[in-house]
């Protein structure tokens, strides 16, 4: 078997470490000055090279080579002694397979020996936060009186587990993430040596999914290197599962068209074929955040294959910003709450279910497309990026406008907004819809709406058209349950959308809660400011005035 790249690509000298210049300058000092210490400890996340400089350390201090400054020298007997593993005065131990009082007492016992090869016996303890309570104070014993001949090198990925006792003996060295851009000039130098070809989009997707960590980064490129061909970011993408997969589109999808029930299969779906709850949940906010770039006109640091930047191109047109944003914080909160849950599955399912709620509950709505709202100028305090927004939601209404035609099929949603302007609705024909109009057409409205959804027929059965106000026109039903059920932003559209079909007029819906036989239209308080909405966004509700 060939060598795995990571570890035939261990750096054997000082400079190659990458990213750790403050630890590594230190401890060169340290050996220049011949003033190493006798305990160290090396914490930071996996793969940044912790155990890798305990074992330059440990060849410094026991290389051959007549000048401080140059030690390692990688060539003396020593050196080699030690990239081949036999050298016996290096011994590493990996806490958390010996992690018991004995093997620690075991190594106190051999320490007193004096070095067979070198100058000092270097212990390297890896993944020390391993150890039980007992073997650390066995180790600690050590390290307060540690023999001369004797240097503790302890690393961890985990310094909070390490007890503070054992802390305050040792010299601490914090390891750090390694940024991408040093990560990928890393590999391009490891790809032209081992005469790989690969292309630059393929190595920075690489060099981000390692976050920070350089061995994985190596890891991720071995796997795609046993290929034999050229590194494609598809192909990248694809082995690494990085690829968007049609879930997350579908899901997506599932949350602009209001289909509950498509969503949560597109959800239990992926689950059930295995895909870790947690990595879709990124995956989701990933793509969200894809559209969200667009919508702010930033395509160009979205990294997607044509087919799929086809598809957010399409998305983010749909998206309305506001609930585009409390998408992503929702899955963006999935995805954060998922490892402490006993039940996996359920963050996704919740943050999903939110997700179908508009922002702002869609009480009012209109056929007519979002209207430019009056042109507030961007306050100077604005950020960018709030800016934009407001542009890109201005830059949809506007091309909503456009699609004159497209309107009657699929009218926009207008939720009511206390800070936009007021919907006034649009009439396509002459004169403004009357209540007399309504009822005159209604059989045809309810019947155009069972065609496309029976349940919400069944909703306009117990409903009555109370009257028209200010452009709404309001609907009666029994019950707060019944009203509220209507007040689904696909209800209301289909009904809308089956009005104008039926009338060739356009008007927005009220719901009202009325259980008396009279209404009394001129006590409701409707305005075209969107004042019900706004109130019934604040918990009110609207019920007939006696
Ligand atoms: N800073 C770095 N510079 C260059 N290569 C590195 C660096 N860190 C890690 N590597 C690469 O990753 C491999 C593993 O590194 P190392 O064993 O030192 O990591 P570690 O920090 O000890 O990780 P762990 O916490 O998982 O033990 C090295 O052989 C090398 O190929
Ligand atoms: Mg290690
Ligand atoms: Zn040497």
């Amino acid at each position: 078997m060939t060598q795995a790249l990571y570890r035939k690509w261990r750096p054997q000298l000082w400079d190659e470490v990458i990213g750790q210049e403050h630890v590594i300058r230190t401890l060169q000092n340290a050996v220049r000055t011949e003033r190493v210490g006798h305990a160290y400890l090396f914490a930071g996340p996996r793969g940044t090279g912790k155990t890798t400089t305990a074992r330059l350390l440990a060849k410094a201090i026991n290389c051959l080579d007549g000048n401080l400054s140059t030690r390692p020298c990688d060539r003396c007997e020593h050196c080699q002694a030690v990239n081949q593993g036999r050298f016996l005065d290096l011994i590493e131990i990996d806490a958390a397979s010996n992690t018991s009082v004995e093997d620690v007492r075991s190594l106190r016992d051999k320490i007193n020996f004096s070095p067979t090869q070198g100058r000092c016996k270097v212990y390297i303890i890896d993944e020390v936060h391993m150890l039980s309570t007992a073997a650390f104070n066995a180790l600690l014993k050590t390290l307060e009186e540690p023999p001369p001949h004797a240097i503790f090198i302890l690393a961890t990925t985990e310094v909070h587990k390490i007890p503070a006792t054992v802390l305050s003996r040792c010299q601490r060295h914090e390891f750090r993430r390694i940024p991408v851009n040093e990560i990928v000039s890393h590999l391009t130098a490891l790809c032209k040596q081992e005469k790989l070809e690969i292309e630059p989009d393929a190595l920075l997707l690489i060099a981000r999914q390692a976050t920070g960590s350089m061995r994985d980064a190596i890891s991720l490129l071995d796997q795609l290197a046993s290929t034999g061909e050229k590194i494609t970011l598809h192909t990248a993408q694809t082995i690494l599962g990085t690829a968007t997969s049609q879930a997350v589109i579908s899901l997506v999808n599932s949350i602009l068209t209001k289909q509950t029930a498509n969503g949560l299969t597109c959800i239990h779906q992926a689950l059930d074929s295995g895909s870790d709850p947690r990595q879709f949940a990124r995956q989701v906010v990933e793509y969200l955040r894809s559209l969200l770039l667009i919508q702010l006109n930033h395509s160009e640091q979205v990294e997607a294959t044509p087919e799929v930047r086809a598809q957010l191109a399409q998305q983010a047109s749909q998206f309305e910003p506001a609930s585009l944003l409390e998408t992503i914080r929702l899955f963006n909160a999935a995805a954060g709450e998922i490892r402490s849950t006993w039940q996996p599955g359920l963050p996704l399912e919740l943050a999903f279910a939110q997700a179908m709620i508009p922002p702002r509950a869609a009480t009012d709505i209109t056929l007519q497309p979002k209207p430019q709202a009056p042109h507030r100028a961007p306050s100077p305090t604005a950020s960018p990026s709030a800016r934009s927004l407001e542009e890109a939601s201005q830059k949809q209404a506007s091309s909503s406008h456009k699609e004159d035609s497209l309107e009657k099929t699929a009218p926009p949603v207008q939720t009511s907004d206390a800070v936009e302007a007021p919907p006034r609705p649009k009439t396509t024909a002459d004169g403004d819809l009357s209540l007399a109009e309504v009822r005159q057409h209604w059989k045809r409205i309810r019947a155009g709406v069972k065609q496309r959804s029976m349940s919400t027929e069944a909703l306009l059965n117990s409903s009555r058209p109370l009257g028209i106000k200010n452009g709404a026109l309001i609907l009666g039903f029994a019950t707060e349950v019944l009203k509220s059920k209507m007040e689904i932003r696909e209800n209301l559209e289909l009904v809308c959308q089956q009005i104008a079909a039926a009338t060739a007029k356009e008007i927005r819906l009220i719901c009202v809660v009325n259980n008396k036989t009279n209404f009394d239209l001129d006590n409701l308080e409707v305005d075209s400011d969107g004042m019900v909405g706004t109130a019934l966004n604040l918990g009110g509700q609207i019920v007939q005035k006696e």
